[in-house]
């Protein structure tokens, strides 16, 4: 038998994008705001009290209007899916009320209308990054327990509404970037200086459970649904061999690997526990915690991957940039224009190493390139960016991808993100663009919202129709 050199018949393309980035209308048929509407710089600023016109999320780019125009565009690519989020505020605009909010829900009736016209698979993010802003202003956020409560009705609401046209779910995005980001991802409203460990892991294993419960609720909902936890996956390279460098490594894997580890496995690892014993942190878990963890793991494991980073115990830390997080620089890697190291390889080596770890089947439902672009006037006229350098990213991770399915890895799909351009999760700029389909607006919020085709749609439609037989090793 020869190792086979392409995607499975059921391959699941496509790209995916998140309510707050894209959406705009913050504050339409009932919409509450979300921790996004106080973030005009995204994380490198100040929060504000109240929404400002200076940030970009309010409008975004107007997909709440144009989500026919865009959802066409997506299918003429040969989109086999579309990952994207629900607005919680939309649904619950406070977060704590006991009734949805029918304007909301319809909204997105809509929007699976138009994809099922389409043949197009939904994928919803439950929570991407966009917490309701009372849910943080009252009770702190994930700190405190009553969140599990108000997050399994709003995800039972999903289920109950969209469980009979949507199949795959995924309950929070990136549930790691907590540690590190956790007003953004956590909605925890104290300033990140002056939270306590104690209170961050306490807010972490309160997500946990809740990520298990819902999968539970959607079980019960449906058989047919499955259920995915979130990563934002780094590979940390040793800078050297030292033995000291591994282990530095290795550590910094683990801070990422315990949150597949609880969501697959079902319990707290030994390493983890160690961690919270040194440094004196006793979280408060019940006995119905535990059972929750432990009866109701994902049925799948889907991450982000844009990136990987070194870990050092021995040498001079030179910071690496990176997406929420990272480590030091790895020298011999070519890095983005925001300065993200590009690393193909890093992406094969993620998928073999989760699906050893865990055995499940993995979605990678994140990979993109954020640059800048040029309009310019196509050859029939049409402004379009010549893209290559998007084309050449994305080409060489997918050829990893291949060749982790060649090395027996299950995968589910592959979703690049920002497929139709959006406003950065953390800048807050329009310029860091990675669609294949460019939006006519600007940092300073200028421009008329048209939509052009790059370069790389034409080249991501053929990879699409040629099932990754037209990707050039
Ligand atoms: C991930 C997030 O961290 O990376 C997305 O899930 C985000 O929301 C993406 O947009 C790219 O990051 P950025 O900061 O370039 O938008």
């Amino acid at each position: 038998m020869t190792t086979p050199t392409t995607f499975p018949d059921n391959f699941l393309w496509g790209g995916a994008l998140a309510a707050n980035q894209y959406e705009g209308a913050y504050d339409a048929d009932g919409k509450g705001l979300s921790v996004q509407d106080v973030m005009p710089q995204g994380i490198v600023g100040p929060r504000t009290e109240a929404p400002t016109p200076d940030n970009l999320k309010l409008v975004g780019i107007d997909f709440y209007h144009r989500y026919k125009e865009d959802i066409a565009l997506l299918a003429e690519m040969g989109f086999k899916v579309f990952r994207f989020s629900i607005a919680w505020s939309r649904i619950f605009p406070n977060g704590d009320e006991t009734e949805p909010n029918e304007a909301g829900l319809a909204f997105y009736d809509r929007v699976l209308d138009e994809l099922e016209k389409y043949g197009i698979e939904p994928l919803v993010t439950i929570s991407h990054y966009e917490t309701p802003l009372h849910l943080t202003k009252t009770y702190n956020g994930w700190a405190d327990r009553r969140m599990i409560g108000f997050f399994e009705r709003y995800a039972r609401t999903l289920f109950e509404r969209y469980g009979k046209r949507v199949k795959y779910w995924l309950t929070f995005n990136e549930i790691n970037s907590v540690l590190h980001e956790p007003f953004m991802s956590g909605g925890i409203n104290t300033p990140k200086e002056e939270l306590s460990e104690q209170d961050l892991y306490q807010a972490i294993h309160h997500e946990l459970v809740a990520s298990a419960s819902v999968t539970r609720i959607a079980h019960e909902v449906s058989p047919e649904l499955q259920v995915g936890c979130m990563i934002l996956a780094i590979p940390f390279y040793p800078l050297t061999p030292d033995p000291r460098d591994v282990w530095a490594a290795k550590q910094a894997e683990r801070d990422n690997y315990t949150f597949g580890d609880v969501h697959v496995r079902g319990a707290y690892p030994g390493y983890f526990l160690r961690k919270l014993r040194d440094k004196g942190i006793e979280l408060d878990i019940t006995e119905a915690d535990r059972r929750t963890l432990a009866e109701h793991t994902v049925d799948f494991v889907s991450f982000s991957y844009y990136m990987s980073s070194c870990e050092t115990a021995t040498q001079q830390r030179e910071a690496s940039g990176g997406n929420l997080m990272g480590g030091v620089v790895n020298p011999t890697l070519e890095v983005s224009q925001w300065g993200w190291a590009i690393d193909p390889r890093g992406l094969r080596t993620i998928l073999n190493d989760y699906w050893d770890r865990w055995g499940k089947p993995l979605f990678i439902v994140e990979n993109g390139l954020g640059a800048r672009d040029e309009l310019v006037t196509g050859p029939d006229g049409t402004p379009t960016v010549a893209d290559d350098y998007r084309i050449d990213y994305m080409n060489d991770h997918l050829v990893q991808v291949r060749e982790a399915i060649a090395d027996g890895v299950q995968v589910i799909g592959y979703t690049s993100w920002g497929c139709i351009d959006c406003v950065s999760a953390s800048t807050a700029q329009m310029s860091k663009r990675y669609g294949f389909i460019y939006v006519d607006r600007n940092d300073d919020g200028t421009g008329t919202l048209e939509r052009y085709r790059k370069q790389s749609f034409g080249w991501y439609r053929d990879v699409i129709a040629s099932n990754g037989a037209s990707l050039k090793a």
